[in-house]
């Protein structure tokens, strides 16, 4: 089965409104993780106020239908295909969409990536969407391992 990684940008066009992007936020990651649960597509999702940068990886055809419908979607605008390639294992198996909202907590991370201002995705690739991603899923996962312990 031939597996696919795509990684794409978009502009954030939800409420400026605090509350109002998070509930927004969190119906989209509930119906995301529904659905890719279903299609067997994994990845992780990071924002802030701006943009998201998505990664999405499954089965060519099932991540590309899914990439189709995300970017007929009015919640964000200006959809930018970044990379897609052939991939022999997935990044984030265990996730259907993890996610990362960025916040003070991340910024070592940010800074290590040399984002220290604003996100601007068109100064990124995909391979640096990707390790980022990486980074902040790590992170994440290291403290939940520290907070259940
Ligand atoms: C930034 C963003 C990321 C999204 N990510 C996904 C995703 O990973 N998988 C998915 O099925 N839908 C995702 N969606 C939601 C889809 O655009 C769409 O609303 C949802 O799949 C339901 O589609 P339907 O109403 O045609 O069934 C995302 C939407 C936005 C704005």
């Amino acid at each position: 089965m031939a597996m696919t990684q795509l990684v794409y940008y978009s502009k954030n066009t939800l409420d400026a409104d605090d509350r109002g992007q998070l509930t927004n936020l969190r119906e989209i990651l509930e119906v995301a993780r529904r659905k890719n649960g279903e299609a067997g597509v994994t990845g992780y999702l990071i924002f802030d106020k701006a943009y998201f940068l998505q990664i999405l990886e499954g089965e060519k055809a099932t991540v590309e239908e899914t990439y189709r419908r995300i970017a007929g979607d009015k919640r964000h605008a200006d959809v930018t295909l970044v990379d897609q390639r052939t991939i022999a294992q997935r990044n984030f198996s265990d996730w259907n969409m993890g996610s990362a909202m960025r916040s003070i907590d991340h910024e070592e991370v940010y800074l290590e990536h040399g984002i220290s201002g604003a996100i601007d995705p068109t100064r990124l690739n995909g391979a640096k969407i990707l390790s980022l991603a990486t980074d902040l899923r790590d992170l994440e996962a290291r403290r939940n391992k520290r907070s259940a312990a």
